[in-house]
């Protein structure tokens, strides 16, 4: 699938854009899917008086449950003062996470593909276990920024093997928030551990390395039906959607099995629930 070309790319760079991997049929069956489950979706009730406390605990506890289910998540700027939503529910929604890819049917035939499968095996990943997965929307005006971050942060793996599959389902443009990268600068050091312990979530720095700027970064338009894959400690970032347009985009995040998978990452899988690959 890959030529040796591809491959050295890969390895300098630390990511591949792949124009015109999934078909525009596939690209609409799964925004069908998308918009379907956030149609149906009925946000859970609010508390009508809160601490701040409990505001957030209820939180975390949506988003940490969220880890072998299918939820959806509201994007920041979704309410107004009195907290209702400033445009249609639609038109709301952050993301769809974080077990779609082993749940439900149309999100588990695009990603149980045999041309992935043959990806993931021509840079490494010979033990592919999908641990994620996530429908995100950055929606128009009100699509938040996703600052500067490493993926290996959330999917600690002894050696490091995470790698981030992520597909254009419209096209991302520098106007509607599009992903930025450094080139080659999955060889700095992790800088971030996000982890687990109970119902608790830290963000520790391990790095006080800086993050990318003007003068290392750049985006990545990508048309929809492209696959972008990059390395887990390759810096990322996606800015606000300020524009009409929304900016679907689908992702899953994949360590090797022949790795450690650390106790302590957000997501875990029961035996009942066991992590999958590709095929
Ligand atoms: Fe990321």
């Amino acid at each position: 699938m890959l030529s040796a070309a591809q491959k050295m790319q890969y390895q300098q760079d630390g990511y591949l854009v792949l124009p015109d991997f999934k078909s525009a049929q596939e690209v609409a069956t799964l925004r069908a899917r998308a918009l379907e489950i956030i149609t149906t979706f009925e946000p859970p009730p609010k508390q009508t008086v809160f601490t701040t406390f409990e505001q957030e605990k209820a939180t975390d506890d949506y988003f940490l449950g969220s880890a072998d289910k299918v939820r959806c998540f509201f994007e920041e700027k979704a309410f107004d003062a009195e907290g209702h939503l400033r445009q249609d529910k639609i038109l709301s929604i952050n993301k769809i996470g974080h077990a779609m890819h082993d749940l439900d049917p149309v999100f588990m035939a695009f990603a149980h593909d045999a041309k992935l499968a043959e990806v993931a095996d021509n840079i490494g990943l010979l033990e592919p276990q999908i641990w994620q997965s996530m429908y995100i929307f950055k929606q128009p005006g009100i699509g938040g920024e996703v600052r500067w971050h490493q993926d290996a942060s959330f999917f600690e793996t002894t050696p490091i093997s995470v790698t981030t599959f992520w597909f254009a389902l419209e096209d991302a443009t520098v106007e509607n928030g599009c992903l930025w990268v450094e080139p080659g600068g999955q060889r700095g050091p992790l800088r971030e551990r996000f982890t687990r312990n109970g119902s608790k979530v830290t963000l520790e720095t391990l790095s006080t390395a800086p993050w990318p700027d003007d003068h290392t970064a750049i985006p990545l338009p990508a048309k929809a039906g492209s696959l972008v894959f990059f390395h887990g400690l390759l810096p990322h970032y996606s800015a606000p959607n300020l524009s009409p347009v929304s900016r679907h985009a689908f992702t899953l995040h994949v360590t090797d099995g022949r790795t450690q998978y650390s106790e302590k990452n957000w997501i875990q899988r029961s035996a009942d629930f066991p992590v999958r690959g590709f095929r």
